[in-house]
């Protein structure tokens, strides 16, 4: 069975890391238009879930800002591993393509600790290839940052992104 975002027990122990996931100074990334400055943005803990990533600045809507990054792997690869995973109950992976999923439990980035939120501000877009976490509006210093995780697995997650919500992830 296919998710489209996964976490595994290994990115869990990544997770309690407190050095991983900072881009709290600013960064530059190269694209094939060119440099681009990516927003500073910092992981905290979060009321939602577990480590959130919160907004350092101010940014527009439509202000790209971290790539999810990970392992690019097949989409069979990822089902044999999403089985293993599953068996856990820890399994969410990012599919990019119909053929292609990024494993973030594998070179993962700040990107992983990112909520999922139902009505997010940001959104995620593959840009040459990569998975781009966008701004959705205009989002100030302090907010935490959420995306809409889109899964199609089996739903067993209670979706905590406001009170109330009755979707499962
Ligand atoms: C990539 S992690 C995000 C970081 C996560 N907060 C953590 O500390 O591990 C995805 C996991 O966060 C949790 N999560 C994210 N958004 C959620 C939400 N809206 N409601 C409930 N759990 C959420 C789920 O357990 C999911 O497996
Ligand atoms: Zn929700």
């Amino acid at each position: 069975m296919m998710l489209r975002f996964c976490v595994t027990r290994e990115l869990r122990r990544q997770l309690c890391r407190p050095e991983v996931g900072h881009q709290a100074s600013r960064t530059k990334r190269h694209t094939r238009l060119g440099a681009i400055y990516l927003p500073r943005i910092r992981r905290k803990r979060s009321a939602l879930h577990g480590w959130g990533v919160f907004a350092l600045e101010d940014m527009n809507k439509n202000k790209r800002i971290i790539t999810y990054d990970g392992e690019k792997i097949t989409s069979k690869e990822s089902e044999d591993r999403e089985d293993r995973y599953l068996r856990r109950g820890e399994i969410w992976c990012f599919r990019v393509t119909r053929r292609s999923v990024i494993d973030a439990n594998v070179n993962g980035n700040v990107a992983r600790f990112i909520n999922h939120a139902c009505k997010p501000n940001c959104y995620s877009n593959i840009i040459d290839h990569k998975i781009w976490i966008i701004a959705g509006r205009n989002i100030k210093a302090g907010e935490e940052l959420t995306y809409d995780y889109h899964t199609d697995g089996d739903k067993e997650i209670v979706c905590r992104c406001r009170p109330g919500c009755t979707n499962r992830l």
